[in-house]
C-alpha cells in the first residue's frame, strides 16, 4: 500500500485580525492542498493574504477557524511548544528581507536552527551547515558577515539556513523582493535546482515571471484563492472603480476651481 503524498491539507481556513476595533477578514475560506515535491506559486495583490497564509502554512500564527493537517497531522490547535518543534523540524522559511543575524557569521547563521533541535552534535551540526552551504554555492564564504556579502549572497545563506534542518517544506514569502533582476534570477534558479532534488515549495511572490518558475500557480484576491482569469476580471473591475473615482475626484476639482473664479 502506498503511503498517502499529501504535506498540507487547508479546509475552510479563516483568518481574522481585531486591531483598534477594526476586523480584518484576511483569509476567508482558504482550501489547500499541496502534495510532498509539489513547487507552488502564490500570487495576488497587496493585501490579499499571501503573507498571512504563509505564516499559517508556517506555524507562526494560528487560523480563528478551519481546519490544517501538516504530515497528517492536525495543527490548528496544538501547543505553543509543540508548535515551536514541528515548526523547527517541517519548515524552512526564506524571507524577503533575508533575515540573517548581523553578528553571526554565514556558517553560525546557518547552523543556528539546529542548536534549536535537541541532541544535534557540534560536529553534526557544522558538517550539515556545510553541507547546506556547498548546495547553494556558499562554501567559500563561512567567516564572513552578512553585511560583507551582497543581497544576493546573503539570500543564499538564508536558503542554506531554511535547507539545513532537512524540512518538509520550504516557505518562501517574496523571497527575489529585494534583489535586483539579476541577483532575483539567480536565486529563482536556486530554487528550482532543489525543487529538481525533491524539496517541496510554496512560493509567495508579486512577480508573474517568477510564478511561472513554480509548477502550479495560486492566486489569491481579498482572502480567497481563486483562478487566473477570475483574478483578472477582479483586478480589471477594482481598476476601472479606481479610475471612475479619479475622474470624479478630478471633476469636483473642476467645479471647485471653477467656483473660485
Ligand atoms: N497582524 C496583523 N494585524 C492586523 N491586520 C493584519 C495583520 N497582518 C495582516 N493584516 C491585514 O490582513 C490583510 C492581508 O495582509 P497580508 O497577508 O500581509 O497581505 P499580502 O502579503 O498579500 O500583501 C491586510 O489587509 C493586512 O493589513
Ligand atoms: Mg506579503
Amino acid at each position: 500500500m502506498s503511503e498517502s503524498n499529501s504535506l498540507i491539507q487547508m479546509t475552510e481556513i479563516l483568518k481574522v485580525f481585531y486591531a483598534d476595533e477594526v476586523e480584518t477578514h484576511a483569509l476567508s475560506g482558504i482550501h489547500l492542498n499541496i502534495d510532498k515535491g509539489e513547487y507552488v506559486s502564490v500570487s495576488g495583490p497587496s493585501g490579499c493574504g499571501k503573507s498571512t497564509l504563509l505564516s499559517l502554512l508556517g506555524l507562526l500564527d494560528t487560523p480563528s477557524r478551519g481546519s490544517y493537517q501538516l504530515s497528517g497531522v492536525p495543527v490548528e490547535d496544538i501547543d505553543i511548544h509543540e508548535r515551536a518543534r514541528i515548526r523547527n523540524k517541517e519548515i524552512g522559511f526564506i524571507f524577503q528581507a533575508f533575515n540573517l543575524i548581523g553578528d553571526l557569521t554565514v556558517v553560525e547563521n546557518v547552523e543556528l536552527p539546529l542548536t534549536y533541535r535537541e541532541g544535534v552534535a557540534r560536529k553534526t551540526r557544522r558538517d550539515r551547515a556545510l553541507e547546506s552551504l556547498e548546495r547553494v554555492g556558499m562554501a567559500h564564504r563561512l567567516n564572513h558577515y552578512p553585511s560583507q556579502l551582497s543581497g544576493g549572497q546573503q539570500q543564499r545563506v538564508a536558503v542554506a539556513r531554511a535547507l539545513v534542518g532537512d524540512p518538509s517544506i520550504l516557505l518562501a514569502d517574496e523571497p527575489t523582493g529585494n534583489l535586483d533582476s539579476r541577483n532575483g534570477e539567480q536565486v529563482m534558479v536556486l530554487l528550482e535546482e532543489l525543487h529538481k532534488g525533491g524539496a517541496t515549495i510554496c512560493m509567495v511572490t508579486h512577480d508573474p515571471r517568477y510564478a511561472d518558475f513554480a509548477k502550479r500557480q495560486i492566486y489569491m484576491f481579498d482572502g480567497r484563492i481563486v483562478d487566473e482569469e477570475t483574478l483578472m476580471r477582479l483586478r480589471e473591475e477594482e481598476d476601472k472603480r479606481i479610475r471612475e473615482l479619479a475622474a470624479l475626484q478630478a471633476g469636483d476639482r473642476g467645479e471647485a476651481a471653477a467656483d473660485s473664479h
